[in-house]
């Protein structure tokens, strides 16, 4: 008999992506072998984004696009995982024919009970939440490589007043400080060299008297030759001690994603995002006082119910003050079942798109005007390998996620941690010339 083929595509966060590779590692728990891609596989899930609208369109576009094989092959199964699913749950497979099974991210450890259903014609649902569901025992399925995502906590508790995931995600919850450190061990052994740790709001992590900062520091302390990152701070929620604990690894990364949404005080409060400009702001000073260096980058909504030009110009005003490095930036997008959503959706598409557009302008100067300030230093980088643009070069990351190119040399290889000097930038790239390769793995001094 020939195997079952599977092949996953995922859209959306990097949640999704860790979660992708749970799916798969219970797959192949059970039998299944990975396809390269949908028209080689029998079973073809699309794990989903329900974040903003256009990134569900996109998903409707490719169920369009699957159609042409299931008739073709009609026996493939084609499932939908993810936020969507549990968004729109019975409706996915009402309205979309060739969808066989809709499972939502609580429920993938009966995902082989559904794909055996599916092959016998029964379609299925599981969207259920769970209070209790984090999948520590399971080993994710992760390609070889150097990054890797890790999930410390699932859902979340705070109620964006735009946001879907409390929804579609369910309670916050945290998985256990010893499953975790036991899987940094396993991808310290396989060779990675940088894992992110994962949470719609690391910073309430809790596992009994551990807290996120307990956390990190165990994570760190395994490998001193492994990056760690994390993501995303709730600016509410970021505690001094995890400040000093950045401070005190070297091989904690320098980088803070701290998402603002909007630099308007009344428009945070209906957000409900419970903190101020003025709260965010001090936290931003104090945490370049405690992390010289730090680098942060952020999330923008444009256009959310009742902004004016003026509450517009006070998100201009604060991304001015702070200077991200970086910034992820959307329009504002209705999405059913939340609480803005009864809120009249009252900025105009085009008013939403034109103050957006300045944003992202503005942003563009502003990490083009920090990168500036980096000519003629050091930097050490992570190499990941060739650059995208020539295979000359070599590109890599800095401790604060900014990519650096640099000239090919052939005994540097992914993985090496290497000293640059930076001589030339963009808002997007700095460009620098190699000064040295840090020695071998361990005890590498990453801030040197
Ligand atoms: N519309 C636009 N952007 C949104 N985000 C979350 N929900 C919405 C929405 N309804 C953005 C927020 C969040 C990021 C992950 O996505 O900025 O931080
Ligand atoms: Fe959504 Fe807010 Fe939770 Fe982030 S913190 S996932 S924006 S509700």
């Amino acid at each position: 008999m020939t195997k079952n083929k599977i092949y996953i595509e995922t859209y959306g966060c990097q949640m999704n992506l860790a979660d992708t590779e749970v799916v798969l590692g219970i797959m192949k728990n059970k039998g299944f072998e990975l396809a390269e891609n949908a028209e080689d596989s029998n079973v073809i899930l699309l794990n989903t984004c329900s974040v903003r609208d256009n990134a569900e369109q996109r998903i409707y576009g490719r169920l369009g696009n699957l159609k042409k094989i299931k008739q073709k092959k009609p026996y493939t199964i084609i499932g939908i995982l993810g936020c969507m699913a549990e968004r729109l749950k019975r409706e996915l497979i009402e309205d979309k024919k060739i969808v066989d099974l809709v499972v939502g991210p609580d429920e993938y450890r009966r995902l082989p009970e559904f794909i055996d259903d599916a092959f016998s014609g029964i379609k299925g649902i599981g969207v259920k939440l769970s209070r209790t569901e984090t999948y520590d025992d399971i080993l994710p399925y992760r390609e070889e490589g150097l990054s890797a995502w890790l999930s410390v906590m699932r859902g979340c508790d705070k109620f964006c007043t735009f946001c879907v995931v409390p929804f579609t995600r369910g309670r916050e919850r945290s998985r256990s400080l010893n499953s975790i450190v036991d899987e940094i061990k396993i991808l310290s052994q396989k060779g990675f060299k940088e894992i992110t740790l994962l949470g719609q709001n690391v910073n309430s992590y809790r596992d009994d008297n551990n807290d996120f900062a307990d956390l990190l520091a165990a994570s760190a302390s395994v490998d001193n030759s492994i990056r760690i990152r994390f993501t995303t701070s709730h600016p509410q929620d970021l505690s001094d001690k995890l400040l000093f604990t950045i401070a005190g690894h070297s091989n904690i990364c320098n980088y803070i994603h701290l998402p603002l949404q909007s630099g308007s005080n009344r428009i945070l409060e209906l957000m409900n995002r419970t903190y101020t400009v003025e709260h965010y702001l001090a936290l931003i000073e104090k945490a370049r006082q405690i992390i010289p260096g730090v680098s942060f980058s952020t999330d923008i909504i444009s256009g959310f119910p009742t902004e004016t030009y003026e509450d517009h110009v006070m998100t201009l005003d604060i991304m001015q003050k702070v200077k991200y490095d970086g910034a992820y930036m959307f329009k504002y997008s209705p999405r059913e079942g939340t609480k803005a959503y009864r809120m009249e959706d009252d900025v105009p598409e085009e008013v939403k798109a034109k103050r957006l557009n300045e944003i992202i302008d503005l942003q563009q100067q502003i990490s083009f005007e920090v990168n500036q300030k980096l000519i003629g230093s050091i930097e050490p980088v992570l190499v990941e390998g060739a650059s995208k643009k020539s295979n000359q070069f070599l590109a890599g990351k800095t401790d604060t996620n900014k990519v650096v190119v640099f000239e090919k040399t052939n005994n540097i290889k992914p993985g090496d941690y290497v000293k640059t000097k930076i001589f030339r930038v963009t808002s997007a790239t700095l460009f620098g010339e190699l000064i040295e390769i840090l020695p071998g793995k361990n005890k590498i001094n990453l801030t040197a």
